[in-house]
């Protein structure tokens, strides 16, 4: 591990992220040029992504470096990511020489990697991201693994600043939304932690059944005590979002049910009505609360299309603000931030 690993927002401190959150604002209005010449970032895409490799290669580009891009199984070898495994299999190269060569050609690495497995015991651990960085000897950032997304942290909180101003005990909803498939919760956790970290009162609005993983209850709660902030959880969706200055609307599946698509499926039944809706959006804080997603968003389904295509929405925003924030990351880890 190289001490600069970006793994997850709340390993770094408070201090750091002001710090690249600034760095962010300078680059975007065009404060700092260059920064990462001759400078190589190797990244690993084991999922698809429009965002976040096409806002990782521009940021690399902007600043006078280079992005490689590797799909292991689609034009580089099947990855083993199991440390201790007797490979008679399908898979071809291992996680331990992957880490340690990349780590030979690039300045920093990147991986992104979904959960994949059957038990929430397991994906918990965070296995992958966490072992990539442990093989590294160059810092690894974390392009959204089974636990973490937060690079799209770091872009959401960045939104929230630029849309809200002072952020300290105004209301961020991570609202629960139905979705066809039972998605990850490393973005909805992710996004929590974002608000945590700017002090807002944190209100996460789910179906019984639906909670985070606690680990992630007691990093929200733990960061937003410590900034000023407060944690709530409620079943209670339109009394949350009456008021609000940002509502995040995100899928995830049921941990209980984690593994077992057909039994989530029949559990999360019922519940479409959990959707960021027009009428909803009226009732946030004078009428003018942001409306926020990650992307790719489905349309009238997670929200009405009519908010993402209004005056409300902060979307699209968030999506440029991934490049910032990246080039700020990349600065900072790889290459020089004056
Ligand atoms: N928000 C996000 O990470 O988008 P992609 O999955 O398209 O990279």
């Amino acid at each position: 591990m190289s001490g600069r690993d970006f793994l997850a927002m709340e390993e770094w401190s408070p201090e750091m992220v002001d710090g690249l959150l600034a760095l962010a604002a300078r680059v975007k209005r065009g404060e700092l040029l260059g920064g990462l010449e001759r400078k190589v970032l190797a990244m690993v895409f084991m999922d698809p992504s429009l965002r976040t490799r096409s806002s990782m290669e521009t940021a690399m580009f902007l600043h006078g470096g280079h992005a490689l891009c590797l799909e292991p199984g689609k034009g580089s070898w099947a990855l083993e990511t199991e440390l201790d495994v007797v490979m008679d299999g399908t898979t071809v190269e291992h996680i331990i020489e992957m880490a340690r060569v990349l780590a030979r050609y690039a300045d920093a690495l990147a991986v992104r990697s979904f959960p994949k497995g059957t038990d929430w015991a397991v994906e918990r651990e965070d296995r992958t991201i966490r072992n990539f960085a442990k093989y590294s000897d160059k810092p690894v950032i974390n392009l959204e693994s089974s636990r973490r997304h937060p690079c799209q942290g770091l872009a959401d909180a960045l939104t929230l600043r630029e849309h809200l101003g002072e952020t300290t005990g105004k209301r961020f909803v991570l609202q629960w939304a139905w979705h066809p498939k039972a998605l990850p919760t490393a973005v909805p956790a992710s996004a929590a932690i974002a608000a945590a970290h700017l002090g807002m009162e944190v209100v996460i609005a789910r179906p019984a059944g639906y909670d985070l993983d606690p680990d992630d209850y007691t990093a929200i709660e733990t960061l937003a005590t410590s900034r000023g902030g407060s944690l709530t959880i409620t079943d209670e969706v339109d009394g949350a979002i009456d008021g609000a200055h940002a509502v995040y609307p995100k899928s995830w599946g049921a941990l209980s049910c984690f593994g077992r698509p057909d039994d989530e499926r029949a559990f999360r039944e019922g519940k479409r009505d959990w959707r960021l809706t027009a009428a909803r959006m009226r009732t946030t804080a004078g009428g003018k609360g942001i409306a926020m997603h990650c992307l790719p968003v489905r349309r009238n389904v997670e929200i009405d299309g009519e908010v993402l295509d209004g005056p409300q929405s902060a979307v699209i925003d968030q999506a440029e603000n991934r490049l910032h924030v990246q080039r700020a990351l990349l600065l900072e880890v790889a290459g020089r931030t004056s």
